[in-house]
């Protein structure tokens, strides 16, 4: 499905002193297929923009489309629109409620797709757990509250791609884990794009983190797109996204300095990428070495 915001404004208490207009006139569109990143500073639209995808947060200004589903129309069939587009909020684990890991994956299901035979709900909560990362029968027993915090998270995960949403949106989903887990989530979320999740849209303060995953990024700037582009196209513009208060990657600051010493790297920005060209500057020597 493919997402097409156009003009999208949305204001806050709109009609009280407290007013706070957090989308000024967004225009963004989102292929099928992506690895969407956004960024952008605190306070800038992030969330509410993604709330609008699946209708969390209810259309008032301009258009979007997701798919064939019209937000604009009243008549949008909100329930199937949510079925194909899932949401993970930030912190998710404070949703969790139900007493056992089993029932809080469920629920969803037991939404969506009240057709299900009690088996196939197991079986589809027992697909879910496990592609998290997680044995289905070791923690479906358990309470969710009696797991550690990266459990939580997965279980919370597990609980929407459970109903295997085309499109998976996530607002900051790897905020407060440790390196192991942030690299361990987004090899979760690359297994399951490309399969049944045809798009994921992450929101995300990790300039790393985007650079090295996603396919395209926006910049929010109070409440517009400031940029849009592959992530190596956004990280060249350093000094256009410091005005914005915003940071690069690690490896985009090396080339930077780099850059000032005479050598210049074309790189993409991911690690990978970074490592293997200035390797190969040093080897070929020269003008690499000399500096
Ligand atoms: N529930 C709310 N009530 C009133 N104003 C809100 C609410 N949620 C957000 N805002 C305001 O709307 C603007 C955009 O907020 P939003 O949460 O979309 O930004 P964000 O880019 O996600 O920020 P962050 O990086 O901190 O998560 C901000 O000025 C914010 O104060
Ligand atoms: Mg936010």
């Amino acid at each position: 499905m493919q997402i097409v915001a156009k003009g999208l404004t949305y204001t806050y208490d709109a009609k009280s002193p407290f007013a706070a207009q957090a989308l000024r006139g967004v225009d963004l569109t989102i292929d099928e297929g992506e690895f969407f990143g956004i960024i952008g500073h605190t306070g800038s639209g992030k969330s509410t923009f993604v709330q609008h995808l699946n209708a969390l947060i209810r259309l008032t200004g301009g258009s979007l489309q997701v798919g064939e589903f019209d937000l604009a129309d009243k008549k949008c069939d909100l329930r199937a629109l949510r079925r194909r587009v899932g949401m993970v909020f930030q912190y998710p684990e404070y949703q969790l409620f139900a007493e056992t890991v089993e029932k809080d994956v469920e629920f969803g299901l037991k939404n969506f797709q009240k057709e299900l035979s009690d088996a196939d709900r197991a079986s589809a909560v027992a697909e879910a757990l496990e592609t998290v990362g997680l044995d289905y029968e070791s923690v479906r027993g358990q309470s969710p509250f009696e797991l550690s915090g990266g459990q939580k998270r997965r279980v919370a995960i597990a609980g929407v791609i459970v109903t295997k949403p085309e499109v998976l949106i996530l607002d900051e989903p790897a905020a407060g884990l440790d390196p192991l887990g942030k690299k361990e989530l987004m090899e979760l979320l690359h297994a399951i794009h490309g399969g049944w999740c045809k798009t994921v849209v992450v929101v995300s303060h990790d300039m790393d983190e985007i650079a090295e995953n996603c396919t395209r990024a926006a910049v929010f700037e109070k409440g517009k797109v400031a940029m849009c582009g592959a992530p190596a196209d956004i990280f060249r513009r350093a000094d256009e996204l410091a005005e914005m208060g915003l940071d690069v990657p690690v490896t985009a600051r090396c080339a930077r300095i780099l850059r000032e010493r005479g050598i210049d790297v074309d790189t993409n920005f991911t690690c990978d990428d970074f490592a293997r060209k200035v390797i190969a500057l040093w080897e070929k020597g020269g003008e690499g070495r000399a500096q």
